[in-house]
């Protein structure tokens, strides 16, 4: 077993952590208060090559495999998870879920500027009435000939402004449960589509979360993605390969909030000497390391199945579950850690803490990925 990055991957490790360190980290205190959406430092990353780096050059990705791919998102996720969640979202729900089941002319039609961040997708399945239980899609797609009529809700999506594209899950056929749910291709401005208020939320508040509605929307047929009656599988798969990239984000919230609370401890004296040397704090941190580098490992074990081809559905819901846990309960201790410093916004890791939160419930909350891992340890 060889635990060695290749240089390709390192190189995009140093790059992201760059980006981060320079770019995103002078406003993200900001961004996070006023909730501001990061435009620039998206439009940066895409130049970068960041927001389709699983996708194939010949559709204007940067044809990176998914070890890469957690690399970047941890060391993004470290200073700022409201644009990692944007970059997760893009690669790995949209871009990967076009490139691996769209056909070619709806690749040649939108991958490309998807994949170069000149425009940034959304993935839109959760609804009012289905969150953990997705095969509740109340949202309807009836089929007109040339056409299907969209009628529905959709909530908390995640780029729901910022978005040009959308990938929508909408049930054709009640009749057939989730053998009759679809997948479709909205983009915006088609009439009927509209977009509701932005969520103000605890954590992540740079993102745009928005209630979609859509109101007769006209969806071509050639906007369906996949044979009739794959939309619950696409979702399912896409959503498969988000949680390595969920996983990695918190990976990265834990991983940044630990490097403060280190060198934090370093800093700070306390009763003689640097707080490090108690203890209290020391096992603290022993604690913090050990479980980071195992959410580190479960990340890259689920990258290296899926770069070799291999199923990777348990071990990416093993990743999310591991990672999203991790990151809360450290967060929590780094804001420990930081005494009365870390309830205050200037020293980040309150915002981390914040920020863990979501990781437990998106792209499957901490109990849906126990549901997938207990059905792969009970079968047969
Ligand atoms: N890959 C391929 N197929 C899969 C699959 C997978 N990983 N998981 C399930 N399926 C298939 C099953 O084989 C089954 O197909 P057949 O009937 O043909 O055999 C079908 O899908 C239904 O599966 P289940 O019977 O297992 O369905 P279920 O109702 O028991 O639900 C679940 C399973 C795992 C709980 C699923 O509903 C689920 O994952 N829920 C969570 C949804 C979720 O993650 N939402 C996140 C929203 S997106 C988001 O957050 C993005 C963002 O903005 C950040």
């Amino acid at each position: 077993m060889n635990f060695d990055l290749t240089e390709e991957q390192l190189a995009v490790r140093d790059a992201a952590r760059d980006f981060a360190q320079n770019v995103l980290k002078p406003g993200v205190i900001e961004r996070d208060e006023k909730q501001i959406f990061p435009a620039e430092e998206i439009k940066q990353l895409g130049e970068l090559g960041f927001l389709g780096m699983m996708t194939d050059p010949k559709y204007g990705g940067s044809g990176m495999d998914a070890v890469s791919y957690v690399l970047a998102m941890e060391e993004l996720s470290k200073v700022d998870a409201s644009v990692s969640v944007v970059m997760s979202v893009n690669n790995s729900l949209v871009c990967w879920g076009l490139e691996t089941f769209a056909n070619e002319a709806q690749k040649q039609k939108y991958l490309p500027d998807l994949a170069s961040g000149r425009k940034i997708g959304a993935f839109c399945l959760s609804e009012p009435e289905a969150g953990s239980d997705a095969t509740s899609q109340r949202t309807t797609a009836i089929d007109m000939g040339d056409h299907y009529l969209l009628n529905g809700t959709k909530n908390w999506i995640t780029n729901g402004n910022s978005a040009s594209t959308y990938l929508v899950i909408a049930q054709t056929d009640v009749e057939k449960g989730h053998h009759g749910i679809n997948a479709f291709i909205v983009e915006k401005g088609m009439e009927g589509f509209m977009v509701g208020a932005k969520e103000n939320k605890l954590g992540i508040r740079g993102s745009d979360t928005h209630t979609l509605m859509f109101q007769d929307v006209k969806v071509p047929k050639e906007n369906r993605i996949g044979e009739d009656g794959f939309g619950f599988k696409f979702a399912m798969k896409t959503l498969t390969g988000g949680r390595i990239g969920i996983a990695s984000q918190a990976l990265g919230i834990a991983s940044g909030a630990y490097e403060l609370a280190l060198a934090y401890s370093k800093e700070r004296k306390a009763f003689g000497k640097e707080i490090s040397k108690h203890q209290a704090i020391a096992f603290k941190l022993a604690d913090m390391a050990t479980d980071i580098e195992a959410a580190r490992l479960l990340c890259l074990k689920a990258a290296a199945l899926k770069d070799a081809g291999k199923d990777y559905s348990h071990a990416s819901s093993m990743a999310k579950l591991f990672a999203s846990e991790t990151a809360m309960k450290h967060t929590v201790e780094a804001v420990q850690i930081h005494g009365g410093y870390g309830f205050v916004k200037e020293y980040h890791v309150e915002r981390l803490m914040r920020d863990a939160k979501i990781t437990q419930i998106y792209e499957g909350t901490s109990e849906v990925q126990r549901i997938v891992i207990s059905r792969g340890v009970l079968k047969d």
